[in-house]
C-alpha cells in the first residue's frame, strides 16, 4: 500500500515524513509523486495522497478531485479547500460561537479584464465607508478574504490609511477587520482534527517561542483554545490546519484558520513543533490508509460510486423509512386525539358538565380511556 506525497518547495518536512512513515513497520510505503497527462477516471496507484501544494498548482488540484473520485483519500480534501475562504470561515465560526473580530467583507476595488460598469450594476457605490469603519473600529486590519503568507495584510489606523492601502489591491477580495490588540499569541496544529498542539508565536519578530511560553496561560483559556480549535476543524473538515488565537484580555480571538498546508520547516517552526507535527501526521496518514478516512463520505456522488453503495443507499431508506413512520405515527396520534374529542363532543349530554380536554393537556387516567375508545371507533 502506498502514501503519495504531493510538494511545492520546502524540503524538510516532507523527506521527514516519508523517513517516519517508512520506518514504521506498518507496511505502507511513502514516496513523491510523479503525474503527467491524467486519463479521467482511472484510479491513482495510491491509497492516499498528502497534498502541500494544490492551492497555487491547479493542475494538481484537478489531479487531486479526480484521484478521491476514484478512491484514493486525499489530506487535504480538494473540494472544501478549493471551496474555503478566510470571510467563510469567520462567519462560520461565529456561529459556532468561537471568539472572532468584526468582520466585514468588501467589494474589489479592481476586476479582471472585460468586467465593466455594466458587469458591476449589483454592487453598492459609493460604499458606506463611515459605516464599514464605525462597525469594525479602528485601527483595523485589511487582508484579503482568501489568503496566506501575510500577503496584502495591511494596518490602517485612518479611513485615509484604509483607502491609501484599499487602492493597492487589484482584483483581491479584502476583508476589514477589528484589530485585535492582542498581549499574546498563538498558533495551533491540528491533526486529524482531534490532535493539537499550541505553539506560542511572536508575530512582531515571527518566530516561535519555546511552549514554556504557555505557563501563563490560565488551564482556562488553555481548554479554550484546545476547544475551540477542534471544534473549528471538525466544522472544516480538515485533517491538517492551524489555527491562529490573538489573545486578549484572556480571550482567544480566532484569526486565521484557514492554513490547509501550514508550515512545518524545522527552521521556521523549530526543531521540536516540527518533529511532532511529522510524528502526529505521519501516524494520522498511516491510520487513514490502513482503516479509510473519516470524511469520505460526504460527497453526493459517493453512493453511486463506490463499493459501500448498497449499504449507504440501505441505510438511507432505513432513516427514511424511519422518519416516515414517526410521521405516521403522528399522523395517527392527532387522529386518535380529534377522535376522542368528537366522542366526548357526543357523549356530553350524558356525563356530568366538565371542561373540555385539550389534545396537548392530557389528565391522568384519561389516555387509558381515549385509547380505548378510539380503539373500538377504529373498529366500528
Ligand atoms: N484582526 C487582527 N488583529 C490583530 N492582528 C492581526 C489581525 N489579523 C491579522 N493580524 C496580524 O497579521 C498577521 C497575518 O494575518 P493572517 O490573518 O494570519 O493572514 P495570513 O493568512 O497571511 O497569515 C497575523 O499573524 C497577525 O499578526
Ligand atoms: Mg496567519
Amino acid at each position: 500500500m502506498k502514501i503519495g506525497i504531493l510538494v511545492g518547495m520546502e524540503n524538510t518536512f516532507p523527506p521527514a515524513l516519508i523517513e517516519k512513515i517508512n520506518s514504521m513497520g506498518e507496511g505502507i510505503t511513502a514516496e513523491y509523486i510523479k503525474i503527467g497527462g491524467v486519463k479521467m477516471a482511472e484510479p491513482t496507484e495510491y491509497r492516499l495522497i498528502f497534498d502541500r501544494i494544490s492551492h497555487e498548482i491547479p493542475f494538481y488540484r484537478s489531479f487531486l478531485k479526480n484521484a478521491v473520485l476514484n478512491g484514493t483519500i486525499v489530506v487535504n480534501n480538494p473540494f472544501w479547500w478549493s471551496a474555503d475562504e478566510k470571510f467563510f470561515g469567520y462567519s462560520l465560526a461565529t456561529k459556532l460561537g468561537l471568539a472572532v473580530p468584526k468582520t466585514v467583507l468588501l467589494p474589489q476595488k479592481g476586476y479582471i479584464k472585460g468586467v465593466t460598469d455594466a458587469s458591476l450594476r449589483n454592487l453598492e457605490f459609493p460604499l458606506d465607508w463611515d459605516g464599514i469603519i464605525e462597525h469594525v473600529g479602528l485601527p483595523a486590519i485589511l487582508k484579503p478574504h482568501d489568503g496566506g503568507g501575510w500577503r496584502d495584510v495591511y494596518k490602517v489606523n485612518t479611513k485615509e490609511e484604509l483607502w491609501q492601502s484599499y487602492d493597492q489591491t487589484g482584483t483581491l477580495a479584502m476583508t476589514l477587520q477589528e484589530f485585535i490588540d492582542f498581549t499574546d499569541y498563538v498558533r495551533c496544529y491540528c491533526v486529524g482534527k482531534k490532535d493539537v498542539l499550541v505553539m506560542p508565536y511572536d508575530p512582531k519578530n515571527r518566530r516561535y517561542l519555546p511552549q514554556e511560553s504557555l505557563s501563563h496561560y490560565a488551564p482556562e483559556l488553555m481548554d479554550r483554545i484546545l476547544r475551540d480549535t477542534i471544534l473549528i476543524n471538525e466544522a472544516l473538515g480538515y485533517d491538517l490546519n492551524t489555527v491562529e488565537f490573538a489573545i486578549k484580555d484572556g480571550i482567544p480571538y480566532a484569526i486565521d484558520f484557514t492554513n490547509p498546508a501550514p508550515d512545518a520547516d524545522i527552521w521556521s517552526v523549530t526543531e521540536p513543533y516540527h518533529n511532532w507535527v511529522t510524528e502526529t501526521v505521519a501516524k494520522m496518514l498511516v491510520d487513514y490508509a490502513k482503516n479509510g478516512a473519516p470524511a469520505s463520505r460526504h460527497h453526493r456522488w459517493y453512493k453511486w460510486l463506490n463499493q459501500d453503495a448498497t449499504s449507504d443507499l440501505a441505510a438511507s431508506a432505513g432513516e427514511l423509512a424511519q422518519g416516515i413512520v414517526a410521521s405516521v405515527e403522528q399522523v395517527a396520534q392527532r387522529a386518535s386525539n380529534v377522535i376522542s374529542e368528537v366522542i366526548e363532543e357526543i357523549t356530553e349530554p350524558i356525563k356530568p358538565r366538565r371542561p373540555r380536554k385539550t389534545a396537548n393537556e392530557p389528565k391522568p387516567g384519561k389516555t387509558a380511556k381515549t385509547a380505548k375508545t378510539t380503539k373500538s371507533t377504529k373498529k366500528s
